[in-house]
C-alpha cells in the first residue's frame, strides 16, 4: 500500500500503512533517518512485545537502543514520566541525532512525542502507533504533550515526526472496547468531511467490526489521509481549520472530566459529544434530524454510548465547558454540522446546550 504523504515543507512525511510487517520498520526508520545511529524505544506494559520487535527491527539496520516502558495509561501522561525518559536519554549519551520512537497508543505516543521535541531542543521522533484511535489520530500531526495536574494536555508542543508506520496486524490482538473507541474517531472523519466515507462505514460495520484486514487498512488509510489534509493546511491550529477534528469533542472533554478517573474512554466520550454536537445543530437550525438518526445507528453499530449519563450534573458539564480553548469572551463555541461532510465553527447560547443535555435521551 502506498504511504500517506504528510506535505508540510522540511517538516514532511510519510505514514506507512503496513500489515504484519514489524520487520520492514528498521529499513523505513533507516531510510528517514540516515544519520542516526541510537534510538530510545518507548512502549508500556501492553506493548512491551511490540517494542522489542521494534527495537530488533532498529538494530537489524546497525541502531544501539535502550527501551523504556512506562506504566499503562493515562496517568503516565506526566512531567515526572518525562523526566525518566530524559534521564534515559542522557544515560544512554544521547545526541541531537538520536530517535525516539512511541510504541502504544495516545499516551505513549504523547509522552515520548513531548521528550522528543524538548530534548537537545528536538529529537527525530518515530511514531508507531499500535491502537485503532492513535493511528487514525494522535501519532499523525504533531501535537504532542503531558498533563498538568489542574487540565489535560496543558504542557506541550508541536513537533512532526519523521515518520509514522502503521501496521495494522497489531490491532487484531487490541481489546475490543479500546477498538470501538477508537472507531468514533474514523466516524468523526465521515461526519466532518467524507460524506461518501461514512456511506462507506455504513455498509461494512460487519467487516470493520470483525476486524477484517482490507477493511481495516482501508479505514485507517482514509482517515489517515484526511487528516493529513486538515494537518497540511493548518499545521499549527491557526486558521481554525484544524479545530474541525475537535468535532463532539468539547462534550466529551466534559463527559471525562466529570466521568473522572475509570470512567469513559476518550472515544467512548467523543461518541456521545457528537450525539450531543449533532442534536444541538438540529436545535440551532443548522439541519434536520437525519444526520443525527445516522450517525446514531452508525455509533450503536460500533456499540459505543451514544448519550451522556444521566446523573452528571448538567451545570457541572456546562462550567468545563466555559473552560473549553474554542470558548470565547465566555460564550460556549462549538463544531457543528451543516450537512454530512461538512461542519464549521458556531457560537451557541449556553440555553441551547443546556437543552440538550438536560433531554437525556438520544
Ligand atoms: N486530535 C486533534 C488534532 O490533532 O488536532
Amino acid at each position: 500500500m502506498q504511504p500517506v504523504r504528510v506535505n508540510l515543507g522540511p517538516r514532511s512525511y510519510d505514514i506507512a500503512l503496513t500489515t504484519a510487517d514489524s520487520g520492514g520498520f528498521g529499513s523505513f526508520a533507516r531510510e528517514r533517518l540516515p544519520k542516526s545511529t541510537l534510538a530510545l524505544v518507548v512502549c508500556d506494559a501492553n506493548t512491551h512485545s511490540h517494542g522489542q520487535a521494534t527495537e530488533a527491527a532498529l538494530q537489524d539496520v546497525g541502531f544501539r537502543t535502550g527501551m523504556v516502558a512506562v506504566p499503562a495509561g493515562e496517568g503516565s501522561k506526566t512531567l515526572t514520566e518525562a523526566s525518566r525518559l530524559y534521564d534515559a536519554l542522557y544515560n544512554l549519551a544521547g545526541d541531537r541525532q538520536t530517535a525516539v520512537a512511541a510504541v502504544g497508543g495516545g499516551v505513549v505516543g504523547d509522552l515520548a512525542g513531548f521528550v522528543a521535541a524538548t530534548y537537545n531542543r528536538g529529537l527525530p521522533l518515530l511514531m508507531v502507533p499500535t491502537t485503532l484511535l492513535a493511528m487514525v489520530d494522535s501519532s499523525v500531526g504533531g501535537k504532542t504533550g503531558v498533563n498538568h495536574p489542574r487540565g489535560k494536555n496543558l504542557i506541550g508542543a508541536f513537533h512532526q515526526p519523521a515518520g509514522v508506520w502503521i501496521d495494522t496486524a497489531t490491532l487484531t490482538t487490541l481489546p475490543d472496547r479500546e477498538f470501538r473507541s477508537g472507531l468514533a474517531e474514523v466516524v468523526k472523519y465521515g461526519v466532518i468531511l467524507d460524506a461518501p466515507f461514512f456511506e462507506e462505514l455504513e455498509s461494512n460495520t460487519a467487516a470493520i467490526l470483525q476486524r477484517d484486514s482490507e477493511a481495516l487498512v482501508r479505514i485507517v488509510a482514509r482517515s489517515c489521509q484526511l487528516k493529513a489534509a486538515v494537518v497540511e493546511n493548518d499545521e499549527r491550529e491557526e486558521t481554525g481549520l484544524r479545530a474541525i477534528l475537535n468535532y463532539g469533542h468539547t462534550f466529551a472533554h466534559a463527559f471525562e472530566t466529570v466521568g473522572g478517573y475509570g470512567g469513559w474512554l476518550h472515544g467512548e466520550a467523543v461518541a456521545a459529544g457528537m450525539m450531543c454536537a449533532a442534536r444541538l445543530a438540529e436545535r440551532h437550525g443548522l439541519i434536520g434530524s437525519e444526520l443525527g438518526d445516522r450517525q446514531l445507528r452508525l455509533l450503536e453499530a460500533f456499540t459505543l454510548p451514544t448519550w451522556p449519563k444521566s446523573d452528571w450534573p448538567v451545570e457541572e458539564l456546562i462550567s468545563v465547558m466555559r473552560r473549553d480553548k474554542k470558548a470565547s469572551g465566555g460564550q460556549l463555541r462549538f463544531i457543528l454540522p451543516t450537512r454530512l461532510g461538512e461542519v464549521r465553527l458556531f457560537e451557541v447560547p449556553e440555553a441551547l446546550v443546556r437543552e440538550v443535555l438536560s433531554a437525556h435521551d438520544v
